[in-house]
């Protein structure tokens, strides 16, 4: 459905755009529908930057993104529409996503005005309704208020339901439960499963293993910018063949810290080939180990 062939950003830096980072290193990987694929790793390994790619809000430096063998780079207004129907974002920090002098009605009267504008006022409020009974909110508790008088979690379903009423094929999901409480964090994550039984695709970004497990069927392991090694997430989890995820998933108490020290002695060979090191190599290919089960190793 959607998919992400050697897609590359690169960040101008430092003073006068002198420097150049290179955020997103020639990742290529599928979404396919119906499934829910993780996006795991550290902090700053481009995960975001990939999910904003996907939503349009930040150029692509090189590599492409197609949805449906559509590239998406070119789209404009009608079809830009379109695409944002089926493909909506959540993001980690649900009062961002709000501005505090309006109510939270306020994301609906956007969303009516620029793809409802022709349907009937009372129609669309049933729609609403509908959709926020469906993420587990009663519209009158909800509707009506201003963000501060919400919950965090209450929030973050308001933005699940926006994605909902466009009827989205495909949510992107950045640490979307991340912010909230453990209680809270156990009915985001409900509701997303229920969702995915639904059809919803979805791209769950996460520096947490535990949460990238429990919902999909397919990972993606990012290491600067590189994905080091990706497949079903049984395989990926279970028979970790790439020395950084054998050290992600040694390490998951401390997920959200940096290692700048990875030591040797944890790269083994595939293959006569040793793993792929983004601080090391230039170059790298991605070998099949087993059904659906992929690793990055330096190229011959
Ligand atoms: N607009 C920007 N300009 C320059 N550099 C950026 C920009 N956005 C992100 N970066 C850099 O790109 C790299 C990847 O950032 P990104 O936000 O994608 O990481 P992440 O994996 O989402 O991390 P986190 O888990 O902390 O959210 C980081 O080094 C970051 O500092
Ligand atoms: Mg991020």
């Amino acid at each position: 459905m959607l998919e992400l062939i050697n897609l590359t950003k690169v960040f101008k830096t430092g003073m006068f755009s002198s420097g150049r980072l290179k955020a997103v290193n020639n990742v290529s990987f599928k979404i396919e529908e119906g499934e829910v694929t993780s996006l795991i790793g550290e902090s700053g390994s481009g995960k975001s930057t990939i999910g904003k790619m996907i939503l349009r809000l930040l150029t692509i430096t090189q590599g492409e993104i197609r949805l449906d063998g559509r590239d998406i780079s070119g789209l404009k207004g009608a079809e830009l529409r379109d695409y944002y129907r089926k493909v909506q974002g959540v993001f980690q920090d649900p009062f961002s996503s709000y501005n505090p002098i309006f109510k939270v009605d306020r994301v609906f009267e956007n969303l009516r005005s620029v793809f409802f504008a022709k349907m009937h006022y009372s129609d669309w409020m049933d729609k609403v309704h509908t959709v926020l009974k469906l993420v587990g909110l009663d519209p009158d508790q909800i509707l009506g208020k201003y963000p501060h008088q919400l919950s965090g979690g209450q929030l973050q379903r308001i933005l699940i339901s926006r994605a909902l009423l466009l009827d989205v094929n495909l949510l992107v999901a950045d640490e979307l439960i991340s912010m909230l409480d453990a209680s809270t964090r156990i009915d985001v994550l409900n509701l997303l499963a229920d969702l995915k039984k639904k059809g919803l695709s979805i791209l769950f970004i996460t520096h947490d293993l535990s949460l990238g497990y429990y919902l999909s069927e397919r990972a993606v392991i990012l290491f600067k910018g590189h994905v080091v090694e990706m497949g079903r997430t049984d395989k990926v989890f279970f028979n970790p063949q790439h020395y950084y995820t054998c050290k992600l998933l040694s390490s998951v108490p401390r997920l959200d810290k940096k290692w700048e020290d990875i030591e040797s002695d944890h790269k083994k060979k595939i293959d006569g080939r040793k793993c792929f090191d983004p601080i090391m190599d230039a170059e790298h290919e991605m070998v099949e180990v087993e059904e659906d089960h992929y690793v990055a190793v330096q190229r011959r």
